[in-house]
């Protein structure tokens, strides 16, 4: 079993196709059960929607029902809201006209409001048993449309997501699944050559890396453990050409990992530390570590959790799923600069050969850490995977972690939290973080929250004393401690990773934030 989901991790595909073709002349005739015809539409009063519907060569009829729509308050154009007219033999080759709105934001020149209202209209598609979309592109200028058909394409994928089920089933019949969005590029500057083509590929990658981690996120932790996340590294490196080493749990200690043998210490699956690299074409030298907590479960360890909620804990790789799905991108457009992968992997359990309280771990640069509390596994981890990241070139450094539940308090489960040891890489994340549409907002990094850690009979702790004051930011200054001088950014996805339900355009379970806010910030100008 485990063999084979390591397989579909590595070998998937989008199974919903999108292609741009120049205008609906080129559809294939006699198609038209399932095929809707989308129409997005800005917020507005019942006139102005029917005048848009009409612009979209709408016939006078579906045009009157725009209106009533509008009139009886049933849409809008509110951003998320969607309605589907029966065409009933008005528009030869569609069986509806689905409508979709954009809300207000879709008159400024952002591209969240594509995005988001692609995800809803394939949700709408699916509710209403549809195979096939028409989509017509964003009328824009060259680059505003660039932008807005990635987004939308984007969105179209992101929407089309579902989460494996392992139920034998009822066999009851499924609705069938979209199977394919047509993009209709109609103005002469969408037709010019290799106009949108690179924006769809830029879509694809970023969504296929999406899928991925939320994929292993979701995974159950007996499916994945320590070897099979390696694996999973290693597969995707094997997929699109790149280098990648796995440590096994002796060259761990070899190498003096002793946070991440430690953290290891107490489960029967082995830890592993994996690492794949990617050539980038300036070859200057510069290297982007990224480092990813790669934890396949997190029961606490002898700081054992309660138990209630604990299974949202096979979500604690959240950080290494991210990275892994973003070799999707990484692997199919060069990156400028080198970047390097660092995913530290074990399992947090509780045994007679667990690490413990009061244990005190040397990392691998001579390094020790006195251990407070089990359950504070992430940053241990962290610190080996950072410090290798370090090893292997790295000028400048992110990490991913579902570090903390303590984000939680500050942001509840919609902003991923970010500490720093430097405001210019901050700013950079943050406006990547801005463009992409992930919500990410900074913590303050004050020399009394590096007090906290400081340990009386090591060179830091790894919880402070005090309660759970400041954990958020006191958790990620201990991985800051181990970064250095290197420059570095911390991101706790402790409350985004995963979702108890549905959210907005999210889904329940893995969400894959922060793939494409790290697509962005190593592909500013895509
Ligand atoms: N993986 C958890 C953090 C977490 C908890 C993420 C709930 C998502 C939801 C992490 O290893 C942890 O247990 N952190 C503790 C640290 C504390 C013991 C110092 C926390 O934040 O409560
Ligand atoms: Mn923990
Ligand atoms: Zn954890």
């Amino acid at each position: 079993m485990q063999q084979q989901e390591l397989k579909r991790l590595v070998t998937q595909e989008l199974e919903l196709g999108i292609r741009i073709i120049p205008d609906a002349s080129h559809l294939t005739e006699g198609e038209e059960s399932g095929t809707a015809r989308v129409l997005f539409l800005a917020q507005g009063e019942g006139e102005a929607l029917a005048a848009a519907a009409a612009a979209e060569g709408l016939p006078a009829a579906l045009q009157r029902e725009v209106r009533s729509l509008a009139a009886r308050g049933v849409f809008s154009g509110r951003l998320g809201q969607t309605a589907a007219v029966p065409t009933l033999g008005l528009m030869p080759g569609y069986q509806a006209v689905l409508l979709c709105g954009l809300g207000e934001a879709a008159r400024s020149e952002g591209t969240d409001a594509w995005r988001d209202a692609g995800v809803y209209a394939v949700r709408a598609a699916h509710g209403q048993g549809l195979v096939r979309l028409a989509v017509p592109l964003p009328r824009a200028g060259r680059a505003v449309c660039r932008r807005r058909t990635q987004a939308l394409a984007e969105g179209l994928w992101l929407g089309a997501y579902r989460m494996p089920s392992y139920a034998r089933g009822s066999g009851a019949p499924q609705p069938p699944a979209l199977r394919e969005a047509v993009l209709l590029a109609g103005t002469a500057e969408q037709d010019a050559p290799g106009g949108l083509e690179p924006a769809l590929r830029a879509a694809r990658a970023k969504a296929l890396a999406v899928y991925a981690a939320r994929d292993l996120t979701n995974l159950p932790g007996n499916y994945l453990v320590p070897d099979t996340l390696a694996g999973v590294a290693q597969g995707l490196a094997a997929r699109y050409g790149l280098e990648c080493t796995v440590l096994d749990e002796r060259e761990i200690e070899e190498h003096g990992m002793g946070g991440l043998a430690g953290v290891g210490a107490g489960s029967a699956n082995p830890p592993r530390m994996a690492a794949v690299r990617v050539r980038g074409t300036a070859g200057g030298g510069e290297v982007l570590g990224l480092v990813g907590k790669g934890i396949t479960f997190d029961t606490g360890g002898i700081s054992l959790k309660k138990p209630e909620g604990m299974e949202e804990m096979i979500s604690d790789m959240g950080g290494a799923a991210v990275l892994l799905g973003l070799l999707h991108v990484l692997g199919t457009q060069q990156p400028r600069d080198d970047v390097v992968i660092v995913i530290p992997c074990a399992e947090n359990m509780p045994s007679g050969t667990a690490f413990k309280p009061g244990d005190i771990l040397t990392v691998m640069n001579g390094q020790t850490i006195e251990v407070l509390n089990t359950d504070a596994e992430g940053r241990v981890v962290l610190a080996d995977g950072v410090l290798y990241a370090k090893q292997l070139g790295a000028t400048r450094l992110i990490d991913v972690a579902t570090l903390t539940g303590s984000v939680l308090m500050s942001f509840a489960d919609v902003a991923t939290g970010a500490v720093a040891n430097n405001e210019g890489l901050l700013g950079e994340v943050l406006s990547a973080a801005q463009r992409a549409g992930e919500k990410v907002w900074p913590l303050p990094n004050y020399p009394e929250y590096h007090e906290m850690l400081r340990s009386s009979v090591a060179d830091i702790k790894n919880a402070p004393s005090k309660d759970r004051w400041a954990g958020c930011i006191t958790a990620g200054l201990f991985i800051g401690y181990f970064a250095g001088e290197t420059p570095w950014v911390h991101l706790d996805t402790g409350g985004t990773a995963w979702l108890w339900s549905p959210r907005g355009t999210e889904p329940v379970g893995g969400t894959g934030v922060m793939v494409r806010t790290l697509a962005e910030y190593i592909y500013p100008e895509a």
